[in-house]
């Protein structure tokens, strides 16, 4: 019960890793607000007890602050934020690369964080203590796991977290990330219904040093832990979370 007492938001709670993290906030004590653009994701992902709802897109500070808002008219304060909302992209090339996919998918998955982290940082701050953990990715780290403005978003999301955490480490307020690798969520449907129509299910993942992709109450647990008290003297850190992907040069062949 690591949480008891505590207020907690989580963003992209409507499925997938940030569902996984609402439900483990909430079962350590949290009280727990749930942000999504998708209301029906978030009926299904409410927890029972003192929690609530918000339809927010993070990509537009104005509804971000109402949000922060309304958790702080209702509970009178914010200690962790679990900044997990995010949109994928496809993979073509840069040469490909259009204007309005750069904007988008920087506006959620970059801009969108720091949104967050300004609303949520200013209650923080004023209250002398909170965690921020934004979801970054493997993709932030190495090319090869997401489309060009999805890597660099992320890649963002790991900077962002360090200059975030010097900015707020004089309040005592923390802002970590975590990496994740590939995980089954909504966003990597696609990959794993292609993967089992083929019949080679088995294959993904195996190339990380687990030979397995992960779940995501795996990466709510690291969020959840950098959340917590137990990571009181950690800011600044970008965590993969990838079944050691991102510790191996992976070369072809090599693995036995
Ligand atoms: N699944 C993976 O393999 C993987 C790997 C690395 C990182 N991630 C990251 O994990 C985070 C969670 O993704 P997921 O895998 O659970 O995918 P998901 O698609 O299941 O969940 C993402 C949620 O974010 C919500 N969302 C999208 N845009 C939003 C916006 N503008 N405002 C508010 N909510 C918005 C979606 O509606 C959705 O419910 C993302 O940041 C993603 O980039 C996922």
């Amino acid at each position: 019960m690591r949480f008891e007492g505590k207020v907690a938001i989580v963003t992209g709670a409507g499925s997938g890793i940030g569902r996984a993290t609402a439900r483990r906030f909430a079962s350590e004590g949290a009280r727990v607000c749930l942000v999504d653009v998708n209301e029906a994701g978030l009926a299904e992902s409410l927890p029972e007890g003192d929690h609530m709802t918000m339809t927010c897109d993070v990509s537009d500070e104005a509804q971000v602050e109402a949000l922060v808002s309304a958790v702080v008219a209702k509970w009178g304060r914010v200690d962790a934020v679990a900044n997990n909302a995010g949109i994928s992209c496809t993979k073509e090339p840069i040469t490909e690369n259009t204007p309005e996919i750069w904007q988008k998918v920087l506006g959620v998955n970059l801009i969108g964080v720091a949104n967050v982290i300004k609303h949520a940082g200013r209650v923080m701050t004023g209250q002398g203590s909170g965690a921020i953990v934004n979801t970054a990715s493997v993709a932030g780290i190495r090319s090869g796991a997401g489309g060009n403005a999805y890597s660099a978003s992320k890649a963002g999301v790991i900077n962002l977290t360090q200059t975030a955490a010097c900015d707020l480490g004089g309040f005592n307020v923390r802002v970590n990330a975590v990496c994740p690798g590939l995980i089954e969520t909504g966003m990597t449907k696609p990959i794993f219904d292609m993967a089992r129509d083929k019949g080679k299910e088995e294959k993904l993942g195996s190339r990380c040093e687990l030979r397995r992709y992960g779940r995501p109450e795996e990466i709510a647990a690291a969020i959840c832990f950098l959340a917590s008290d137990d990571a009181s003297y950690i800011t600044g850190q970008a965590l993969p979370v990838d079944g050691g992907n991102t510790a191996s040069l992976n070369l072809p062949g090599m693995k036995v």
